[in-house]
């Protein structure tokens, strides 16, 4: 009975929420382990779309426990907001959801320092969600960052609160930013969310210890991507958490020789939200093309994805820091009208080969991409449930992929449904979720 990860292998975007919806069912507990609502998680099942920020997307199969862990940044009133937004559509996350005392809290203040960050002057925007995520990781690393379980110590709670307080309103003062922020409202507000959520709140590493002795499973549910990785990532225009496979340990106080599986997500093409390095970007017609048929625009902003071709060497690297087992190759039908498909097989540096994922963001922005262009299938693939069912020219697409990056693909989706989905048979995919 193994545990699994899923997470994704490019810039976000994925479709990682639609596939932790389709295996939770097979599993007992979902657990998210970095991020915050900077993640948007999209899932579709029938006429209803739900958009998951905060919440593991195993939230919608019921009986599914959904966990909030150590390694999330949390914003109360966002996660009060998502909870009220599930229960329009009847579903109690009350009942299924339970948050890690250990989390740290994003306080509407990390905001107004994230904008003052992104707005300096001689500073390179990274073209933040705005959700104050690093302003809070940045808290949680100086250690002065205040945790969940610290809401239940009101004493402690007003200390901690109140000197971090001090810092923010010196830091706003130095940069001459207006701060209207009325920090003594938001802390009573935090007295208040505090009281709604005590019921979930838990140690959740003692809950996820305590079902694997009881021989329960867990799906770990990614957010970002790798490339978003504070560590494996295109520093610094990166997210400020540990989005790739190690960040589930750590995430969620698991050992990591209890994780069993590693699945990684691709899109059948590639994009990206935000600025940053993008060797295989298209901001040409084809990429116009590939956002308008794949809908490219951000879950959570609603910016317009910068889109592109898969990328190999990319692949291959995010495969090398994760250990991919296998992987989900999403919204192939997106490819569906193309005549030929570029795939990035290598990179070039200054008219050489380049073996390595070059560690400057700058580095990256000069690589030259190499490409190979592949025969399209110009027919829908749109809802096919059957490997064999797709067509030659998507089959040999896919086994290009799988023979480059040297990772099986066990999955792949033709549609934002559940149905709209191959589990290849006799895959390691196939084996692992068993
Ligand atoms: P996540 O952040 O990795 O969960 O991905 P997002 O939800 O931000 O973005 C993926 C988008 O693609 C969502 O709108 C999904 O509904 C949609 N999607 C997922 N799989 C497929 C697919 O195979 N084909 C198509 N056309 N759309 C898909
Ligand atoms: P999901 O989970 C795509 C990007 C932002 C920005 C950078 C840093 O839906 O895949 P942050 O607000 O995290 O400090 O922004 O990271 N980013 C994402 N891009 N999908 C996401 O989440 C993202 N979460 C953050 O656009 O470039
Ligand atoms: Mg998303």
């Amino acid at each position: 009975m193994s545990n699994v990860i899923v997470l994704g292998a490019q810039w976000g975007d994925e479709g990682k929420g639609k596939v932790v919806d389709l295996l939770a069912e097979r599993f007992d507990i979902v657990a998210r382990y970095q991020g915050g609502h900077n993640a948007g998680h999209t899932v579709f099942i029938g006429e209803k779309k739900f958009v998951l920020k905060l919440i593991p997307s195993g939230i919608l199969r019921p009986g599914v426990e959904a966990v909030i862990g150590n390694g999330v940044v949390i914003d109360l009133a966002a996660l009060l907001d998502e909870i009220a937004a599930l229960e329009s559509h009847g579903i109690d996350a009350t009942k299924q959801l339970r948050i890690s005392n250990r989390a740290h809290v994003i306080f509407p203040f990390h905001r107004l320092i994230e904008k003052m960050s992104e707005a300096r002057e001689n500073r390179i925007p990274i073209g933040t969600t705005s959700r104050g995520i690093g302003p809070s990781y940045e808290d949680k690393t100086g250690r002065r960052g205040i945790r969940i379980a610290d809401l239940y110590d009101p004493e402690s709670f007003r200390d901690l609160y109140d000197t971090l307080a001090e810092d923010k309103k010196t830091l706003a003062a130095t940069f001459n930013l207006h701060d209207t922020i009325d920090y003594a409202e938001i802390r009573a507000q935090h007295e208040l969310y505090a009281e709604k959520i005590r019921p979930m709140v838990c140690d959740t590493a003692a809950l996820l210890a305590d079902a694997m002795a009881r021989g329960k499973r867990i799906l770990f549910e990614g957010a970002q991507g790798t490339m978003l990785d504070i560590d494996h990532g295109t520093y610094p225009f990166v997210t400020s958490s540990s989005a790739s496979a190690g960040g589930a340990s750590i995430g969620t106080g698991v050992p990591p020789t209890r994780i069993e599986g590693i699945i990684g997500v691709s899109k059948a093409y590639n994009t990206r939200v935000g600025s940053g390095p993008f060797p295989t970007e298209s901001d040409d017609a084809a990429g116009d093309l590939l956002r308008r048929e794949g809908n490219e625009f951000g879950a959570v902003t609603g910016r317009p994805r910068r889109c592109g071709w898969f990328d190999v060497p990319l692949l291959k690297y995010t495969a090398m820091v994760n250990g991919f087992d296998t992987l989900f190759i999403m919204k192939l039908d997106v490819l569906d009208c193309l005549e030929e498909i570029p795939v990035c097989v290598r990179y070039r540096l200054h008219s050489a080969d380049v073996t390595e994922m070059p560690a400057t963001y700058r580095a990256l922005e000069a690589i030259e991409p190499v490409y190979e262009n592949l025969p399209g299938w110009h027919t829908s693939t749109r809802g096919i449930a059957r490997f064999d069912g797709l067509p030659t020219e998507a089959r040999a697409y896919l086994k290009f992929l799988e023979e480059r990056t040297g990772v099986e693909v066990g999955g792949v989706s033709t549609g934002p449904e559940r149905n709209e989905t191959i589990v290849r048979a006799g895959s390691k995919l196939e084996r692992l979720i068993g």
